[in-house]
């Protein structure tokens, strides 16, 4: 891993120059661009799936996610580190059909031409097929009322594989429309690629998910053993189990780190959002991605949900930042960058109900909004934690009482360095 970060630090510079995109590419990737728009790029620490040290790369505005999940990580590290396995490798197209007269007939006749259109299907995608992807299996589903809809799963290997799926699902419409002897509607793939899982499980002892008694704000908190701990998040996991309010927020604290390590390696967010938060209403219910227990003096968590990402292709082939995430992290395959961004999840998830089941999520929010409150002030890249430590223990952190603590620190330095004859 040190040679990693020795590589990607000659590489560092020029890669995230301008945020890694300038604005003549910028200019042919979307229209009336104006100019490009940075977020901070960030490494997460401490990671170690399927006994492999990885870097994680995450691009996010939101002050502590980075920390947190590297502080959760180094918990789980000590418990064996995360362990995950890919629950399929296939992406939907969906072929819609509409005014279908006789369903269960257009449901014979499209599944008895299965080997015809799973061709034609191979055909539309050849370049896929031949690097040992392609289409795979097909499925007819009656949605009622003269609907019916024509899945066929795409296995895209490397790729995202939107552009692949929209292809394969174009290629056959009408054939499938004229089997049902129906009318052709959508031919899209769908983003809830349940057929593409990806699930991480991960441990963390006791002692180590203690959190001791500190100083806050003048006051002493008093602290929590590691057994109040993992009573504490076992509870926050059944709260968002039995409460959808509640399991919308649970699930944000999983996707702050899923999310940034999408946005890192140049995958398409939404897509993956649009997934997990179909996959987590499944039941009928809208439920947490993830669920917290006890095994004796550990806390156990696992994590489970839809993950289309891909290594190769679209906004990875020109954007130098993305691919310096790849790099970075060590990633070889979509399904080792799936593996990677669910276990952020799962330790982003870890600190925060971590954080809410002991003092609260502020005091470490405060902490990192008084180093930026502290730079802000004009405090040097020395001075920001002398700074930030010191107004993080006042009742208020304003840029005001930044710069009063910038000057009281100066005041002192000076008077070290030029003591009154
Ligand atoms: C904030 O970005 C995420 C949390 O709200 C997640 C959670 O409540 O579990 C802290």
């Amino acid at each position: 891993m040190s040679e990693r970060l020795s590589l990607a630090a000659g590489q560092l510079e020029h890669a995230l120059e301008r945020g890694g995109l300038d604005e003549a590419t910028a200019d042919k990737m979307v229209e009336n661009s104006l100019g490009t728009y940075a977020l901070p790029f960030g490494v997460g620490l401490n990671f170690s799936i399927n006994g492999l040290d990885r870097l994680a790369p995450m691009v996010v505005e939101e002050p502590s996610v980075i920390a947190a999940a590297s502080n959760a990580a180094r918990m789980v590290r000590a418990a064996g580190g995360f362990v995950g396995e890919l629950l399929g490798t296939l992406m939907t197209a969906q072929v819609q059909l509409h005014a279908v007269p006789e369903p269960e007939l257009a449901r014979a006749r499209i599944l008895a031409a299965a080997p015809e259109l799973l061709a034609m299907a191979s055909d539309a995608v050849a370049g896929l097929v031949a690097r040992g992807g392609g289409p795979r299996e097909l499925e007819v589903r009656d949605l009622g009322d003269g609907y019916m809809v024509v899945h066929i799963q795409v296995d895209c290997l490397d790729a995202m594989g939107a552009n692949l799926v929209n292809t394969v699902a174009e290629a056959l419409g009408r054939r499938i429309a004229a089997l049902a002897g129906a009318e052709l509607g959508l031919r899209i793939l769908s983003n809830l690629c349940d057929g593409r899982r990806v699930r991480v499980r991960c441990a963390a002892y006791a002692e180590d998910l203690e959190v001791p008694p500190h100083a806050w704000q003048g006051q002493l908190l008093p602290g929590y053993s590691g057994d109040q701990v993992i009573d504490g998040v076992v509870r926050a996991s059944e709260f968002a189990e039995r409460d959808p309010y509640r399991a919308a927020t649970h699930n944000k604290g999983v996707m702050n780190g899923i999310d940034s390590v999408v946005i890192a390696t140049g995958n398409d967010f939404r897509a993956v959002e649009a997934g997990a938060h179909a996959y987590a209403s499944r039941s009928g219910c809208y439920r947490p991605l993830s669920r917290w227990r006890r095994d004796g003096d550990r806390l156990v968590g696992e994590l489970e949900l839809p993950l289309a990402l891909g290594i190769v292709g679209g906004t990875l082939r020109i954007h130098r930042g993305a691919r310096l995430a790849l790099d970075l992290a060590g990633i070889g395959s979509a399904g080792d960058l799936a593996l990677l961004a669910a276990s952020v999840g799962l330790a982003s998830n870890l600190a925060a109900l971590r954080a809410l089941a002991t003092d609260g999520i502020q005091r470490g929010h405060m902490s990192l909004h008084a180093r930026s409150v502290a730079a802000a002030a004009g405090a040097s890249a020395e001075e920001v934690d002398l700074v930030a430590r010191e107004l993080a223990q006042s009742p208020s952190i304003t840029l005001l009482a930044a710069q009063r603590t910038l000057g009281e620190l100066r005041q002192r330095r000076a008077a070290v360095a030029h003591p009154a004859e």
